[in-house]
């Protein structure tokens, strides 16, 4: 029977890469996110490439949305096997002396507790499958800080120490817990959505580097750890570019 994995954010950046990848590897994929005239696409896509996915509508903020997902996924062709928690984001770059309580308070939202939601909603699914994986998509900043990225940091620890708890809460139990960690990933919307929309500061991200990541390149190591033997429980996997060698030593060309 085709299982099925559940990927959140997925109407952009790595969570649509993941999707279809996840659905090139044989998952049942449902995607899930607010804009769903992206997943539309989306599953269109998969579908004309020979995989399978279901579109869902879903607000990691709001526990009734959340509960539709779940429903979604009771209702599924299959058993759900996977979860990809990576809907999530930052907002601003502004130090903790002038940072804005709103941005810090959406970053917690999304990525922390958005994470919390889905997980405890999927988790009985996940386990009665017999084998199931959670994947946390938090950050290099989910263990190292850097000025401006308090509140981003913040929420990323707080993502990380989600991952690290439940893995040990869950020990002997048939549900593994991953957590992916990207350095600088270069996709669509990220350094758009943390700088309210503005292309300027959200192509100097990115301008010289060589090569930064994209989000083929997450998706890439996210099916691997989802695709290993069941025993093998990948913790933590860092992936940076090359021209990255940490948060602060970025090699830039021109
Ligand atoms: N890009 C990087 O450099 C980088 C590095 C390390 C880690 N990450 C992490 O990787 C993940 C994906 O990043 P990305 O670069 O792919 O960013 P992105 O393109 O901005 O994608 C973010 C996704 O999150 C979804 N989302 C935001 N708020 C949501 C909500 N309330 N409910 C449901 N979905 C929501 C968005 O969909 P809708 O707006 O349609 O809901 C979108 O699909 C994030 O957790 C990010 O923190 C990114």
């Amino acid at each position: 029977m085709t299982s099925v994995a559940v990927v959140t954010g997925a109407s952009s950046g790595i969570g649509a890469a993941t999707a279809r990848r996840l659905a090139a590897e044989g998952f049942h994929v449902l995607a899930a996110a607010r804009r769903t005239d992206r997943l539309a696409d989306l599953v269109a896509e998969i579908a004309g490439a020979g995989g399978s996915a279901t579109a869902v509508a879903c607000d990691v903020t709001s526990d009734e949305s959340v509960a539709g997902l779940a429903a979604a996924a009771a209702a599924a062709p299959g058993p759900v096997t996977l979860l990809v928690n990576n809907a999530g984001g930052a907002r601003g770059l502004d130090p903790v002396e002038t940072g804005s309580v709103g941005d810090w308070q959406w970053m917690y939202d999304v990525n922390v507790l958005g994470t919390l939601r889905v997980t405890q909603a999927l988790l009985p699914a996940l386990e009665s499958s017999g084998a199931g994986t959670i994947v946390v998509v938090s950050s290099t900043a989910g263990f190292t800080v850097y000025e401006g990225g308090g509140g981003y940091a913040a929420a990323k620890h707080a993502q990380t120490a989600i991952a690290g708890t439940l893995r040990l809460e869950l020990c002997g139990r048939p549900v593994r817990v991953v957590e992916i960690d990207p350095g600088m990933v270069k996709t669509d919307e990220f350094s758009l959505v943390r700088f309210d929309g503005d292309p300027d500061r959200a192509a100097a991200v990115y301008a010289g580097v060589p090569d930064p990541l994209v989000a083929d390149d997450v998706a890439d190591c996210i099916a691997w750890c989802a695709t290993r033997p069941h025993h093998v429980n990948i913790d933590r996997l860092v992936v940076r570019p090359l021209a990255q060698a940490a948060q602060h030593k970025v090699h830039r060309v021109g």
